[in-house]
């Protein structure tokens, strides 16, 4: 199969590094990638937002399966431009990926689903802004209605920021506090049928203690030993598969990666927010631990054959994932900062713990340095016997790992290793 993925973070080169090793992928595409993706992938360049662009790629690679990783293309329709081409594509077209670029979409379907999730209200005026937030109390909780990479979520005590946060947005959703523990449940959709992988946790908060400002995810780590073992059947039931049907029978199917982020709530658990794609850090430890090929796997739910898919195979092992940031991220990173350690984790390391590329690019045309592009820049994900082997494997890889003015976590998954 010739795949081409679409993306440049490091949840693509974890796509891409679990394509790369599928017997099935005889050529393996992305545009426009990264550093880390290039040794796995033959780069192109395009601009990924531009879905005539893309779909020319397509055609002109003989791509037979294109993966659309990030949510801004899929918002932008470029799955339907890559199908009307075509050429079988993994993610949703514009019109479902609204679940993810649009809350108070989201908040709709989920009530006619009859999905558990906060009591919210919808607010444009700075009056309703003010009711809703008199109406829940703190802390509140107000959220940008459309895409915002992350930030366009504010959790505070504060009535003032919680006022200037909704003031800054043209419309938003003003909801109910979810307290508990969150999970990131994904699973693999052709629009009717729906195959979840395994749970994994998101650290959202920039600092250790989960302190500091939310971010697109500092780590992850999967499984959850914490964790009722119904939950992913709990959650396909009430859940993933209510909302595939709901946006079926909406005759705007969704097919492509349903990515439900979960707080697990002292009255059950509850929908924080649909992602319309794979999530970012959280796809590093899923995949890590995924056995089945995944190209198949993602072509059964671009053809609509998701039924007739074997059982997915998981590994026993337990994965983690640490993010290394630029300096001042998630504010106005600084980029263009030399990488050095690259091969020393390469060298000692692997296949435990290995780096995957985020906002990383070459410094010059000989390849020598790689250097920072992005507020996100590495990931390194590692895998052990449990989450203790595989943070200490992941956390001596991001030792080795030289990034001037760089941040990470010292403490992703270490309640969970310490509680096991
Ligand atoms: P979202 O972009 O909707 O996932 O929100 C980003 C982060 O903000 C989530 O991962 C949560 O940590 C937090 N958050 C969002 N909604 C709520 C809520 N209703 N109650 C508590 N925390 C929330
Ligand atoms: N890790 C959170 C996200 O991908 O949205």
């Amino acid at each position: 199969m010739n795949v081409l993925v679409i993306g440049s973070g490091a949840r693509e080169h974890a796509l891409c590094r679990s394509l790369s090793l599928d017997p099935a992928v005889t050529a393996l595409h992305c545009a426009p990638g990264n550093a880390g993706i290039a040794e796995v992938a033959e780069l192109h360049r395009v601009d990924a937002l531009d879905g005539e662009a893309v779909a020319a790629l397509a055609v002109e690679l003989g791509a037979e399966l294109v993966v659309v990783g990030p949510e801004a293309p899929l918002v932008a329709g470029v799955a339907d431009a890559v199908r009307a081409a075509g050429i079988l594509v993994f993610g949703p077209s514009k019109a479902a990926a609204q679940l993810e670029g649009s809350k108070a979409f989201a908040k709709d379907v989920m009530a006619a689903a009859g999905v558990p999730t906060s009591r919210s209200y919808v607010c444009t005026t700075p009056e309703e802004v003010a009711e809703a937030l008199d109406a829940f109390g703190a802390p509140y909780v107000v959220k940008d209605d459309g895409l915002a990479a992350g930030k366009g979520v504010v959790v505070t005590d504060d009535l003032e920021t919680a006022v200037a946060h909704a003031a800054g947005c043209d419309r938003v959703v003003i909801e109910e506090f979810l307290d508990g523990p969150e999970v990131s449940l994904f699973a693999i959709t052709d629009g009717v049928s729906v195959v979840p992988l395994q749970p994994a946790q998101d650290f959202k908060r920039a600092l250790d203690g989960d302190e500091g400002p939310n971010t697109g995810g500092m780590g992850a780590y999967s499984p959850l030993p914490w964790a009722d073992p119904k939950l992913v059947e709990e959650v396909l039931e009430t859940v993933l598969q209510p909302t595939v049907d709901e946006m079926r029978h909406r005759g705007t199917p969704f097919s492509g990666l349903l990515y439900a982020g979960l707080a697990i709530t002292s009255r059950g658990v509850r929908v924080i927010e649909f992602n319309a794609r794979f999530g970012d850090p959280e796809t590093q430890v899923v995949l890590a631990r995924l056995k089945t090929p995944l190209a198949g796997v993602l072509k059964a739910a671009a053809t609509g054959d998701l039924a007739d898919l074997p059982d997915l195979r998981w590994s026993d092992e337990a994965a983690v994932t640490v993010v290394i940031a630029s300096h001042n991220y998630p504010g106005a990173p600084r980029t263009g900062d030399p990488i050095t350690g690259l091969a020393e984790v390469a060298a000692e390391d692997a296949p435990h713990a290995y780096v995957l590329h985020a906002g990383t690019k070459y410094a010059g045309e000989d390849r020598g340095t790689v250097v920072s592009a992005g507020g996100r820049v590495l990931t390194v994900t590692a895998t052990g016997t449990d989450l203790t082997e595989a943070r200490e494997r992941a956390y001596k890889a991001v030792g080795r790992i030289g990034l001037d003015g760089s941040q990470h976590r010292r403490d992703i998954a270490a309640k969970a290793a310490a509680d096991a």
